[in-house]
């Protein structure tokens, strides 16, 4: 396993996952989203709609609407519990985290080849003594990371089928988002598009 530090904390991964590991980790993921949809998360107090599509596995799932951001332990729209976290994805968690708990969360983006993510921080959790584990699926994406401060300078990478980046320590709130994707850049997905999930740890261990 190939690991590449962008910056203190901030840690790449290429092709962590390889092609028929993407292929067993996107059949999971085709069984997920039939028990738990993929839905449209608005805005809090403007209700617009995020471009990404999301739904979650694990104990809680991070959700998005107009009274605001949140984990909560059931679908928005079906109020049934989140599915259980597939196993290769608490894998990636033991192999890459440096964290001795499991996480509670996996949020599943769906971006449709026009879709994009703006610059913010993952803060809804209350350890940040945990990492974010990110796993990238079809397209590649323009990922953008900054600093602390949303006015720091960033740079970008991209992050193509197979991918992990992990934001741990002094980078576990920095700034990041998606510019874009590159069309036609993976076969992974019949239709195209792109698939991110991102593992946390969202409660303080006991
Ligand atoms: C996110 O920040 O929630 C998603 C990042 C990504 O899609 O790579
Ligand atoms: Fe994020």
């Amino acid at each position: 396993m190939t690991a590449i530090t962008l910056a203190p904390g901030l840690v790449y991964y290429p092709d962590y996952l390889d092609r028929q590991a993407q292929e067993q980790l996107l059949q999971s993921l085709r069984e997920i989203t039939r028990a738990a949809p993929l839905y449209t998360p608005r805005m809090p107090r403007t209700g617009k709609p995020f471009s990404v599509r999301m739904t979650n596995c694990g104990r809680l799932g991070w959700v998005s609407d107009i009274d605001g951001y949140r984990y909560q332990p059931m679908h928005p729209e079906t109020g049934e519990p989140w599915p259980v976290m597939p196993d290769q994805v608490m894998q990636a968690w033991t192999a890459m985290s440096g964290y001795p708990h499991p996480p509670d969360a996996c949020l599943i983006n769906f971006y449709e080849p026009s879709a994009r993510m703006g610059l913010h921080q993952d803060k809804d959790e209350e350890e940040f003594d945990a990492p974010v584990v990110s796993l990238s699926l079809g397209d590649t994406a323009l990922f953008r990371y900054g600093g602390l401060e949303r006015k720091d300078p960033t740079r970008s990478i991209r992050l193509k089928s197979g991918d992990a980046i992990v934001f741990g320590g002094p980078a576990r709130l920095i700034h990041h988002g998606i510019d874009r994707l590159i069309p036609g850049s993976s076969d992974l997905l019949p239709q195209g598009g792109r698939l991110n999930l991102t593992l946390r740890k969202v409660e303080k261990p006991l």
